[in-house]
């Protein structure tokens, strides 16, 4: 089967993007699929949180940029059939240097097309950084479909309009007729607040059967995780945090065809 490539976004920052991101693709990999972690945020909290060091040179950047391969800088974590293309700070210059070159939209797609070939991975995740500039576009042009994580806040849906005008745009404009949207996932939410299900309620109205049943508790186990650089599985794995991760895995799973 034809490896999934799927874009983690969401303009808005501190929403939850990269702490699904890192138990998602934690968690797919635990149910036996091989899943590759794409950290293309400069700020590496997807590569912090499974483990891994900062390292100078090891993110993807050279490889967007057209020097050397991209399945080069694939790198084991400690988790079995999850790997990793680690980001570093060097990916912030990666924002104007790729504006500056040429198809500039394409990079992460040409460079991930022979990742994709070789069908060695079921699911790619794409933890995206929190614009929309040049590095979320390169996402959404290579993936199949953009998953969002929403807060349970006020402003929720705010931006979430613009994410939409662009993915259609790539749509039309053919940078990428097949991009779709996987679905939307309520993270931090709070059952013992009205506002928590209000938003809940909102964004379902918007977005329908769009939305994954299964939301994500406000945890403070699932904050500290990323400090011991484990997915919350592996942290406290009988916490609700936990529980909700793997089912939303299987629900993306199914979603996905995997
Ligand atoms: N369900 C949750 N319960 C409690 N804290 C959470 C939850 N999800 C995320 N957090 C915490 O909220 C903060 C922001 O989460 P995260 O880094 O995943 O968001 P992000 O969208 O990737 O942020 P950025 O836009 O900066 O990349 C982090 O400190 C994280 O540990
Ligand atoms: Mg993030």
């Amino acid at each position: 089967m034809a490896t999934k490539v799927i874009a983690i976004a969401n303009q808005k920052g501190g929403v939850g993007k990269t702490t699904t991101a890192v138990n998602l693709a934690a968690c797919v990999a635990a149910a036996g699929r091989r899943v590759l972690l794409f950290d293309l945020d400069p700020q590496a909290n997807a590569t912090s949180g499974v483990g891994l060091d900062k390292i100078e040179g090891a993110s993807s950047y050279r490889a967007l940029l057209g020097e050397g391969a991209l399945s080069d800088k694939i790198q084991d974590t400690s988790y079995e059939r999850l790997r990793i293309i680690p980001s570093e700070v060097d990916l912030c210059g990666a924002d104007i240097e790729l504006a500056r070159s040429e198809g500039h939209l394409h990079r992460v797609a040409g460079a991930l097309r022979p990742v994709v070939e070789t069908r060695e991975f079921d699911v790619v995740f794409v933890d995206c950084p929190p614009s929309l500039g040049v590095l979320t576009l390169n996402a959404f042009a290579a993936a199949d479909s953009v998953l969002v994580p929403l807060q349970c806040e006020y402003y929720a849906l705010e931006g979430i309009s613009m994410l939409n005008r662009i993915m259609g745009q790539l749509h039309d404009n053919g940078v990428n007729p097949r991009l779709e949207l996987l679905g939307v996932v309520m993270t931090m939410f709070d059952g013992r607040t009205k506002l928590s299900q209000q938003v809940v309620d909102e964004v379902r109205q918007h977005f329908g059967d769009r939305v994954f049943e299964t939301m994500i508790p406000r945890s403070t186990r699932l904050a500290e995780a990323p400090s011991f650089g484990k997915p919350i599985i592996y942290y406290d794995k009988y916490s609700a945090a936990s529980a909700a991760y793997e089912v939303l895995a299987q629900d993306v799973a199914k979603r996905l065809g995997l």
